[in-house]
């Protein structure tokens, strides 16, 4: 009989910050069965409370998991612990302006999170989430890549959304990655974008779609500017990034391993340590298991390069 290295957890999942994004991780997660328990963790107790009862009273007719609010003692023998926790960007701000103030709401909840900790992935979205995940990971000591953050998933979904547009397929027929910052650095690994296991350029040369570096330079742009737009349409982002969750959180909880970019403190991978960023990573039941060194092209290495250096200056001006 085949049996797996890992022994399936209790399927359990705590959420801290339960604002807009916090919120619609739990409610993605729910409605998609992911979790068995999903606990809702915030300093603001009372709004946490409305939102997970709003959330649990519709799961009668549609979806199993037991959704509650909480405290940092439920962090206690947790699969995944994800934290949204900190303020979102106000419309003109870029991410990294978030930095020092993010900084020490994070320091304070990883503080709470070691006293109940026992095991399970710690997974970061709160911005600027390469910062983060590079000081959570220092904070928390746990063997490389159990904390990470969501990094480039978001954009390469949005990458992914706006090449199909442009072909006029499904979006499961593209693959391709956004690599780096997640932020303005962000780099779309053109080489490797494949349509139905084509490479792009082939393909749209054959079908007969227009293509070229200006067409490339507009998708790029466009993907690289959505999250400011709809900040600046609706103030916040949350539905988006919540559904990338569901993938990682199904990854690690249920066991079936997948390979996004997110972010990860980088061992030497293209020559980089000591910053955490995005590359195409195997996810699983520990986490960040494996990133993958593929090769890039010279113009795709030197936006890499550019966030290496951008996020070690930032990592050096952070206060604690
Ligand atoms: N990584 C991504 O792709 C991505 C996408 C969207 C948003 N975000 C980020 O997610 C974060 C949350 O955004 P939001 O729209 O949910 O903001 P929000 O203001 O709606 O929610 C933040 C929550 O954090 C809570 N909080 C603050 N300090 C806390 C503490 N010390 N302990 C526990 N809870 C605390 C607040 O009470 C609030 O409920 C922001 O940093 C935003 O930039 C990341």
């Amino acid at each position: 009989m085949k049996r797996s290295i890992y022994t399936l957890g209790n399927r359990k999942v705590a959420i801290i910050g339960a604002g807009y994004v916090g919120s619609s991780i739990a409610y993605a997660l729910a409605l998609r069965d992911v979790a068995r328990e999903i606990v809702l963790i915030d300093i603001n107790h009372e709004k946490t409370d409305g939102e997970a009862k709003d959330i649990r009273h519709g799961l009668p007719v549609m979806g199993t998991a037991d959704l509650y609010a909480g405290d940092y003692s439920d962090c206690n023998d947790c699969d995944l612990i994800v934290i949204t926790a900190g303020r979102g960007r106000k419309q003109g701000e870029s991410r990294l302006d978030l930095a020092n103030e993010n900084a020490r709401i994070m320091q304070s909840v990883v503080s709470k999170i070691k006293k109940y900790y026992t095991r399970g992935v710690i997974l970061i979205i709160t911005n600027p989430v390469d910062i983060l995940t590079y000081k959570v990971s220092e904070w928390m000591d746990l063997p490389n890549g159990m904390v990470f953050g969501s990094g480039c998933i978001l954009d390469s979904s949005r990458f992914v959304r706006t090449i199909a547009d442009y072909v006029m397929l499904n979006t499961g027929v593209i693959n391709g990655y956004v690599v780096g910052e997640h932020g303005d650095g962000q780099v779309p690994v053109w080489s490797h974008v494949t349509v139905g296991g084509v490479s792009i350029d082939e393909f749209c040369k054959d079908i007969g779609i227009e293509w070229n570096d200006d067409v490339k330079n507009k998708i790029a742009y466009d993907t690289k500017v959505m999250g400011a737009e709809i900040i600046r349409e609706k103030s916040r982002t949350h539905y988006g990034i919540a559904t990338c969750v569901c993938q990682l959180a199904d990854a690690i909880i249920n066991q079936r391993p997948t390979i996004c970019s997110v972010s990860s403190v980088l061992m030497g991978e293209h020559g980089c340590r000591g910053v955490a960023l995005s590359v195409p990573s195997v996810v699983g039941p520990v986490g960040v298991q494996q990133r993958i060194r593929e090769k890039w092209s010279p113009e795709e290495y030197r936006g890499f390069f550019d966030s290496v250096e951008k996020m070690r200056e930032v990592i050096e001006k952070i206060d604690n």
